[in-house]
């Protein structure tokens, strides 16, 4: 059997009845989610190490077109922090300035400060802007612009950026296997019958 998932303005099938477990804790996520100050290597290993290739990983990452982060985790890229100093060379000097307007201060805590959006393009559109935002050293994080510091992952941000039908359907089939990492078997886990409730 297959559900439709729909993620803004990408929809696509996936199979249902997938075991999981009865609760989420943001501490079990430790080591399993890069930091937003990942390179491209660390990325990659990480993504590797659940089975999913680079092409995957810049695909997947393409989910940023979506959704906010907090000033906690780039504000460094605007003031500097204790190992970097001063404003980040690879973010255009006008975010640089209009970001430092709604995040007041650096060395906040993890998880405080306001929102802004992880896709300064097309904030609300599940769209290629995540990727054009990139390309104009807009990306939000540090690990989004590190993008461009690959060849390889470089070159599938600009392919994305000029071939949106293919970022979508590059993204729902990586999505689908990104599904598949970890999945319970036998009789650890449950089947949902609500997909939002645990
Ligand atoms: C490639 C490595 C990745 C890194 C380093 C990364 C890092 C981050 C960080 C730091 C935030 C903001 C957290 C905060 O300050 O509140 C964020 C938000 C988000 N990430 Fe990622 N992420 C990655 C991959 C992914 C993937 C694979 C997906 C899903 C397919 C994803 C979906 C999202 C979404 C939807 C948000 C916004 C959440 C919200 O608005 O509440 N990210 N990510």
């Amino acid at each position: 059997m297959v559900l439709c998932s729909q993620t803004g303005g990408n929809a696509y099938q996936v199979p249902a009845g997938r075991r999981d477990g009865g609760v989420s804790r943001s501490s079990e996520t430790d080591g399993n989610l890069p930091p937003p100050t990942a390179t491209v290597n660390q990325m990659t290993q990480m993504f590797a190490a659940k089975g999913l290739t680079q092409k995957e990983m810049v695909a997947l990452s393409g989910a940023h077109t979506i959704g906010a982060s907090h000033c906690s985790s780039f504000s460094s890229r605007l003031y500097g922090s204790g190992t970097t100093a001063g404003k980040d060379p690879t973010m255009d000097p006008a975010y640089v300035a209009q970001l430092a307007r709604q995040c007041l201060q650096s060395g906040a805590p993890a998880g405080s400060g306001p929102l802004v959006p992880l896709d300064a393009v097309t904030p609300n559109a599940f769209d290629e802007g995540f990727f054009k935002g990139v390309m104009a050293n807009r990306g939000l994080l540090s690990s989004d612009q590190a993008l461009l510091n690959d060849r390889n992952t470089a070159s599938q941000v600009v392919a994305y950026a000029n071939d949106p039908s293919t970022f979508q359907s590059d993204f729902a089939a990586a999505m689908v296997k990104m599904g598949a990492v970890g999945v319970l078997t036998g009789r650890s886990g449950r089947i949902r019958s609500n997909c939002r409730v645990a």
